[in-house]
């Protein structure tokens, strides 16, 4: 089964992760990775204190000649900003030494894990939490999981996302996503990233993409931020992934795990999910029905029925948070002087909603890929797929 590990600060030298239980046989390349932490890196809606560190992960074990070898992958990223030749970053974050001169920081910013972090660990400085729980490990994730993406992709199991929410702009219903994302993710999931790549908020929606960037526009100059919501369609999946036996076989609360706990993520539906709630028996249910093989008329359960995979594709959405940092300040209270204060404002997005996304269908390729290796099983991809392809239902 798949397993990974990342370790790392923000402002460290460098990102590390290890992916453990790759099958041996499964073609991998750097640019390969690359392509989805480039895909990360891009959206309307950024601040501009990344826009140096242009990410690519080191494979430092576990492939050779162009193919895994079964054993654990390690991968490495460096972070840019510590590197650079007039960078304060290795003195802030030096492992040995004394503090010196490096300020403490002291003012806790609502609505990240600053506060609680430093009352969990008791320190009298919010950096090293700043430091591990930035969402700048969503890197390392991504490169972890491009490994599991292309584990599915030679399965033919697709994987795309698409934004269909941003602050108050966003489509009318389930039935309007459907008409535009369905007819594209017949050719695969893919082919829905790849169109929502074209539009800098990761939008399918032409004129919805223009008043994203407006809403996004506005909000910034006003100072503030925005969440939202995205899409993510799982495509080629066999019926009978996950199991309704026992509570943590259920694939759809092990895909809500992976989601919840990427940063700024609160909630996440299936298929109509709380539509459904404010729905009749009769519009929520799909129909079955039997064609040669059996099948639904609607997929409005997206894809998940009794903690199993129905062979329809899966969808999911996820809803994040506005992002804390904002430029007009919030009331906050000083660890050390205990006064309350007005935070600081540090250069940061204003919407990374857009590529949140490919943060999300990243981490969810793991529990797709580990349904797969407990159902199929084998150490090999020519084992793997030879058993994959005689499932017949
Ligand atoms: C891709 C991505 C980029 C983010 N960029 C920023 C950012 O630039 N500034 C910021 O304050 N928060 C940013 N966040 C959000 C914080 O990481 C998040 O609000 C914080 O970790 C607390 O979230 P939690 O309460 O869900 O743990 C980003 C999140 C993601 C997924």
């Amino acid at each position: 089964m798949f397993r990974y590990f990342t370790a790392g600060e923000s402002h460290g030298p460098g990102l590390t992760g290890i992916l453990e239980g790759a099958p041996a046989g499964l073609q991998l390349s750097e640019d390969f990775i690359e392509q989805h932490l480039v895909r990360r890196q891009k959206g309307y809606g950024r601040g501009g204190r990344m826009a140096f560190e242009k990410d690519r992960a080191i494979i430092q074990s576990g492939v050779r000649f162009g193919k895994t070898t079964g054993a654990p992958i390690a991968l490495s990223m460096i972070n840019r900003a510590f590197e650079k030749d007039d960078s304060n970053w290795p003195k802030v974050m030096a492992k040995d030494g004394e503090r010196g001169d490096v300020e403490r920081i002291t003012l806790p910013r609502p609505g990240h894990a600053d506060l609680v972090g430093v009352q969990k660990y008791r320190f009298d400085d919010i950096r090293p939490v700043i430091e591990r729980s930035s969402a700048r490990e969503t890197a390392m994730r991504v490169a972890c999981c491009s490994i599991t993406r292309a584990f599915l992709k030679e399965l033919g199991i697709e994987i795309g996302g698409h934004v269909i929410q941003i602050g108050s702009v966003g489509y009318k219903g389930w039935d309007e996503v459907r008409s535009i994302a369905d007819p594209l993710f017949s050719k695969g999931a893919e082919t829905i990233y790849k169109e929502a790549d074209k539009s800098d908020v990761r939008c399918l929606h032409s004129e919805l993409s223009a008043e994203m960037r407006e809403e996004i526009k506005l909000r910034r100059k006003e100072g503030t931020s925005l969440g939202g919501i995205y899409e993510i369609v799982v495509t080629g999946l066999p019926a009978g992934l996950g199991s309704y036996v026992h509570w943590d076989r259920k694939i759809d609360g092990q895909l809500a795990q992976a989601i919840l706990s990427t940063q700024a993520m609160k909630g996440v539906e299936i298929g109509l999910g709380f539509e459904a709630g404010r729905s009749r028996g009769h519009e929520v249910h799909d129909e079955i029905t039997y064609d040669g093989h059996f099948s639904r008329r609607t997929n409005r359960a997206g894809g998940i029925e009794g903690g199993m995979t129905t062979g329809m594709p899966v969808i999911l959405r996820g809803v994040m948070k506005p992002i804390p940092t904002m430029i007009k300040p919030l009331r906050t209270a000083d660890l050390e002087t205990k006064k309350e204060q007005e935070t600081r404002y540090e250069r940061s997005d204003v919407c990374a909603l857009p590529r949140a996304v490919v943060v999300a269908e990243s981490v969810i390729a793991p529990v797709i890929a580990n349904a797969i290796l407990e159902k199929f099983g084998g150490d090999s991809m020519e084992e793997i797929k030879s058993r994959f392809k005689q499932n017949d239902r």
